[in-house]
């Protein structure tokens, strides 16, 4: 009896444990349960916020008049608070001249006037494009808009435009001060780096940069070009992509300078209708800015093209100091692919590169400069082909001949001449003094730049 009684209890015990594990098991699925639910609550709130704050942004940004942000330039707080909402601050030409120290330290100069070194009160370096221009009213107002949209475009490979000068005899541009200046001086030398901040001596040659370096500073570029073309709010096509306009901050990250100070082109308006203009720098300004056709985004993959040939030679692309054969850069490299020699490109290209990875990017970059440059604007890649080539995430086409428009049926080229000619002439017609007001300082001198085997092609385009 007391034997049975003891089999009982411990059966008893057993099933209760049995039960109790089961139960336990249960407790923990059912929590693992709700807690999942309740995660994607969660997640659902925070997306919903998320999207209701980025309506609420777009709706302030279309809202946001430009009237409204005379600022005093004294309150950090009030100056930080500005940038965070993502609005050009508006100076007065006393601060400016407060920030510049009288415009005392001057970056450089180029066609829309001179650049000054300045300081904000926080401490923050900035970049004082003071334009030398004469407004009308519809010029005026093109200007603000302009300000408008390139204050609200960031990108980490853009400049930023901190704020503007709208006084009545100065009309100034305020930027983020890049503390490397522009390409231009590392590829072709020049004035020393560190020379910008108006504080270390002038050095004879900037420092050479590594060949992972440029390769970085195309990638970056064409990252920045691709925002303006494809990404941002309002399409902008920048029409002087130039070594000039690639700036360098101190870690050599490249970001694209003056974007939206041409004429902004709309979504849904691919082609537009003005030519030439005044815009674009000549040996960068794609064809169709020279000639009577319709103008896209193309012509700025055109300049891109036009840049990489310049790194990739570290050299000016016209430079008769080469000799006649190589004088005109992008049409000795076509010549050396065409005849298979690309070896030889990657191999003058940084005095010689050995990395074998290296050695393929540089073949790539050749191969996508090759393309960017196309005389018909849709045989271009865009831009975010262009980014993926140059990252190796794309396959590269063999690329056909860009330059058969100057150069002669036999294949062989034409007088270099041609394009010494338009490339010089036009670098001292660069329209240096035009200003943003200004239409086509030079329309008829364009035309007469124009080689008439171009403008042969021309007709049959
Ligand atoms: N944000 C900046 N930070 C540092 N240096 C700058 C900045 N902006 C311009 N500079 C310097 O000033 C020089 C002149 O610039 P600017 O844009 O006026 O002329 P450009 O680029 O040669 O010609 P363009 O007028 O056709 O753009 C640049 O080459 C660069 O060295
Ligand atoms: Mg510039």
């Amino acid at each position: 009896m007391g034997n049975a009684v003891a089999i009982i209890s411990s059966i008893a015990g057993a099933v209760t444990v049995v039960v109790m594990i089961v139960l336990i098991r249960r407790c923990t699925v059912v929590k693992r349960k709700m807690r999942k639910k309740m995660k994607k609550k969660i997640v659902e709130k925070v997306m919903e916020e998320l999207e209701r704050r980025k309506r609420e942004g777009e709706a302030q940004a279309c809202d946001a008049a430009l009237d409204d942000v005379v600022i005093e330039i004294g309150p950090v707080e009030k100056f930080l608070s500005e940038i965070l909402n993502e609005k050009p601050m508006r100076f007065s030409s006393e601060q400016l001249a407060a920030c510049t120290r009288n415009f005392s330290t001057e970056l450089g100069s180029g066609g829309y006037g001179v650049v000054y070194k300045g300081d904000l009160p926080n401490g923050l370096a900035v970049a004082v494009k003071v334009l030398k221009v004469s407004m009308s009213r519809k010029v005026q107002e093109a200007f603000m808009a302009e300000i408008g949209t390139i204050g609200r475009t960031y990108h980490v490979h853009l400049v930023r435009l901190y704020g503007f000068c709208f006084d009545r005899d100065t009309k100034a541009l305020v930027y983020e001060f890049l503390e490397n200046g522009s390409l231009e001086k590392y590829l072709y030398g020049g004035a020393g780096a560190g020379e910008e901040d108006g504080t270390a001596a002038p050095a004879a040659q900037p420092p050479r940069l590594e060949w992972k370096t440029l390769h970085g500073i195309a990638v970056g570029t064409a990252k920045g070009i691709r925002y303006l073309h494809e990404e941002c709010q309002q399409r902008i096509v920048h029409y002087d992509i130039k070594p000039a306009n690639i700036l360098l901050t101190g870690d050599f990250t490249p970001k694209v300078a003056d974007f939206g100070l041409a004429r902004l082109g709309e979504r849904e308006n691919t082609h537009m209708s003005l030519t030439g203009g005044g815009r674009g720098t000549p040996g960068y300004a794609a064809p169709e800015l020279w000639m009577a056709l319709p103008a896209t985004e193309k012509c700025d993959v055109y300049s891109f093209g036009m840049v990489l040939f310049e790194i990739l030679g570290r050299r000016r692309n016209f430079d008769p100091g080469h000799g006649e054969s190589k004088e005109w850069f992008p049409r000795w490299v076509w010549e050396r692919y065409e005849q298979g020699e690309i070896e030889t490109v990657v191999s003058c290209a940084d005095g010689g590169i050995e990395d074998e990875e290296d050695r393929e990017k540089a073949e790539m970059m050749c191969k996508v400069a090759l393309w960017c440059v196309q005389f018909q604007p849709a045989a271009r890649p865009t831009m975010s082909s262009v980014v993926r080539m140059l990252e190796g995430e794309m396959a590269i086409v063999p690329p056909v001949n860009p330059f058969h428009y100057v150069m002669d049926s036999s294949g062989g080229s034409t007088s270099s001449g041609l394009w010494s000619g338009t490339y010089q002439s036009s670098r001292d017609t660069t329209g240096r003094d035009s200003g943003l007001s200004s239409v086509s300082p030079a329309a008829k001198s364009d035309d007469a730049m124009i080689p008439d085997v171009i403008k042969r092609t021309d007709a049959s385009v």
